[in-house]
Formats: structure tokens, C-alpha cells, sequence
């Protein structure tokens, strides 16, 4: 059975050690992605989800990776292969999915961007660990069991690391990183609608700054 690749495991690897938080992003204005990105990164962010929530997420990884050679730019809420491919036209470097089904799992294996896959289950970790896969999200982190759930989920997997998000908040970060098996902790509090409605850049630097503040 193909397993994942050396390679493949090797970026994700990177990816979640280069930072302790991953916003979770939706442009719902494209003008925003850039600004937006460069005040997370500003504020010490070098890694990025931008979801295909809504029609601008694809554009937005193209601005955001030209405009941020520096950061990590995935996709999220990808959740077939044809979103999978258009997310790896458009430059990202990482793909994030909420949950697992075989074909995203084994597209994954032989695809240019290695997969985050998504589970909530140990059954859906299970799909993915049997192909190689040892770093998932954890989604969505607090209905699913939040922090007793991932400690719970050390015992059958060590080596499994997750990027719990869902339902996390900044006071919550430092927990879930304490969990044992947490790299990095995902969610949208980084990026508050209102703030982003108000194009107040400097806020979202000092929210992304006084989030990693609180993990370090
Ligand atoms: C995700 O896709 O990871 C979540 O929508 C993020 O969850 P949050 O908005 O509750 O942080």
C-alpha cells in the first residue's frame, strides 16, 4: 500500500513548527487578504489557512503567497479533489481539510501539496495512520472532546500530532498546547470579523502578538 511521502511528511512537519498558531482565515472582501496577512505576520504569524469558504479564498492564496514569500500559505476547507487541485494551482503550500474520506487521503499521497487531513474520531485518525499520515487537525476541537479527548487519543497514538481548532479561543491556546501531543493551535479569534470589517490592521498585529505572547 503507498504511504506518504518522506517529502510530504517533512512539510507539514515544518509548517507546524514554524508557529505556534494558525489563523484561520476567510476573505470575504478581496482587498483584505493581503493587508490582513502581512498584520498577522507582522505580529509574528508565519503560518496562514486561508479557507475556500467563500469565491475569493483561491485568489487570495495567489496575492497572499506573492505578496508573503516568507510564510507558510495553505488551503482550508478543502473538501473534494477538484478544490484540492484549484488550491495547488494557486500557489498553496499546505492543504487543510475538516474531516477525511479515502479519496482526499489517497489523492494526498501522490499530490504537489501534502495534506493536513481533519478527524475528530479515533476511526477517522485510523484511515489516515494506516497510510502513513501522523499530523492531523483536530476538528472541530471543542465538540469534539477539546483537550481531554487529544489526551485520551495519546495512548492508542504517541505519535500522532494534531492542530486542534474549532471552538478555541485565546485563553484556551496555552491548554491545548500543554495537551502533550499539540504542535500548533488553529482557529479565527485571530482574525475577528469586526476588526477585519474595520481594516484596522494594527489591531490584528497586536491581537496575533499578544496571542503568541500568551503560548511562549
Ligand atoms: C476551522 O475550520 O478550523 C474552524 O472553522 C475554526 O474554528 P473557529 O472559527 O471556531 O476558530
Amino acid at each position: 500500500m503507498s504511504q506518504v511521502s518522506g517529502f510530504h511528511r517533512e512539510r507539514i512537519r515544518s509548517v507546524l513548527s514554524s508557529s505556534l498558531l494558525m489563523p484561520v482565515i476567510t476573505i470575504d472582501h478581496p482587498a483584505d487578504a493581503v493587508p490582513l496577512c502581512q498584520a498577522l505576520f507582522d505580529g509574528g504569524i508565519s503560518v496562514m489557512e486561508i479557507t475556500l469558504r467563500t469565491e475569493h479564498g483561491l485568489k487570495a492564496i495567489k496575492n497572499v503567497r506573492e505578496a508573503l514569500p516568507q510564510a507558510w500559505v495553505g488551503a482550508g476547507t478543502v473538501t473534494c479533489l477538484s478544490q484540492y487541485r484549484q488550491a495547488e494551482d494557486a500557489g498553496a503550500q499546505f492543504i487543510v481539510t475538516p474531516g477525511v474520506t479515502e479519496a482526499l487521503l489517497d489523492f494526498a499521497l501522490t499530490s504537489e501539496a501534502p495534506l493536513l487531513p481533519g478527524v475528530s474520531t479515533a476511526s477517522e485518525l485510523m484511515l489516515g495512520y494506516g497510510l502513513g499520515y501522523r499530523e492531523f487537525k483536530f476538528f472541530p476541537a471543542e465538540v469534539a472532546g477539546g483537550i481531554a479527548a487529544l489526551k485520551a487519543l495519546r495512548g492508542p497514538f504517541p505519535d500522532a500530532v494534531f492542530c486542534p481548532t474549532g471552538g478555541i479561543r485565546r485563553d484556551m491556546a496555552r491548554d491545548y498546547l500543554a495537551s502533550g501531543n499539540v504542535q500548533t493551535v488553529g482557529g479565527s479569534w485571530l482574525t475577528p470579523a469586526e476588526v477585519v470589517a474595520n481594516k484596522d490592521w494594527a489591531k490584528i498585529t497586536e491581537i496575533a502578538r499578544g496571542s503568541l505572547a500568551d503560548v511562549s
